[in-house]
């Protein structure tokens, strides 16, 4: 069995799972995925009744064209288990990923796959369909994010989650995604290049987390600007307002994407026997290789994902 682990995730949309009101606000957004929150969005006390709520919208509502994700508590908390079971025995069929916020470890991976693949078989749902997004906050996980990337085939995206990670780590700053005063230089750059190499080394997708100041939408467009330059593949949104700003950051421009698309067709024109059989050949100015043609790949791709 394959499964289709590259999903569009531009925007990530969060909802709080114990809003129904956001829950059924959400539908109607452009996002490229949706992640109903039991986590830190959910308070203690709401938990218990929000995994009942996220079950009735996973199973009601209408996420056409959306990935859809569930995040649950992490596995220090005493709510882990009992969210994964009520949300996926009760949806599982309408549910793409569970996402695990705080890994510290490939074990707790490993732990998620093996809960849910005994849910899998009791329910009779296929096995191995449901994906893991996992979260990276703290230095251990930084530390191990390679060994989580392996952990499982599940595994779909490594993401960034700024807020717990500055304050797991005394980073001097109070501003969600904004840089520490003090420090001259991307108090981030290390952060998220570790984690951009340990999804491409295999071949999982990288997302950078929310951007809180949600009323500053030129701020977090300077910030997802960041993201996407590296190479991340998405960020999460919080606000409606976010979301069309991170579509069209994540997005090549339209000029990017002809060009690399020109590139393509060139590429494989000069390869063929009717172009010569070319190793490299020149498009206008510029001469163009096999690794011209990945790079314009990358482009393409994303450009063919958004709909280009
Ligand atoms: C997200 O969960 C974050 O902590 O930034
Ligand atoms: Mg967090």
């Amino acid at each position: 069995m394959t499964v289709n682990r590259l999903r569009p995730r531009r925007s990530c949309l969060a909802v709080p799972g114990s809003n129904p009101r956001f829950l059924e606000k959400a539908q109607g957004l452009p996002a490229d995925q949706v992640f109903l929150d039991l986590e830190d969005a959910c308070a203690p006390l709401a938990k218990p009744e929000a995994r009942h709520t996220i079950v009735k919208f996973l199973n009601e509502g209408d996420w056409t064209g959306k990935t859809r994700v569930v995040r649950v508590n992490d596995w220090t908390t005493e709510w882990t288990y009992r969210d994964v079971v009520t949300v996926v025995e009760g949806a599982g069929p309408n549910l793409d990923c569970i996402m695990l916020p705080k890994v510290q470890n490939a074990q707790q991976i490993v732990a998620l796959d093996l809960l849910l693949t005994q849910i899998e078989k009791t329910m009779g749902f296929e096995v191995g369909r449901i994906g893991i997004e996992a979260q990276i906050e703290n230095a251990q996980g930084l530390n191990n994010v390679n060994e989580i990337a392996q952990a499982s085939p599940r595994i779909e995206t490594i993401i960034f989650g700024p807020a717990d990670f500055m304050a797991s780590i005394n980073m001097k700053s109070l501003v969600v995604g904004e840089q520490p005063p003090g420090y001259p230089a991307d108090a981030y750059h290390y952060i998220l290049m570790k984690i951009l190499m340990a999804a491409r080394a295999n071949d999982l997708q990288a997302i950078d987390g929310p951007y809180l100041q949600i009323r500053n939408v030129d701020g977090f467009r300077e910030v997802a600007g960041r993201a996407a330059a590296l190479g991340f593949d998405g960020k999460w949104v919080l606000h409606p307002g976010q979301v069309d700003a991170a579509n069209e950051v994540f997005s090549p421009s339209q000029e990017d994407y002809d060009h690399a698309e020109l590139i393509l067709d060139a590429y494989e024109y000069y390869t063929s026997e009717a172009g010569g059989k070319k190793g490299s050949a020149m498009l206008g100015d510029e001469m163009i290789d096999e690794a011209s043609r990945k790079m314009a790949l990358v482009i393409a791709g994303k450009g063919r994902a958004a709909g280009m």
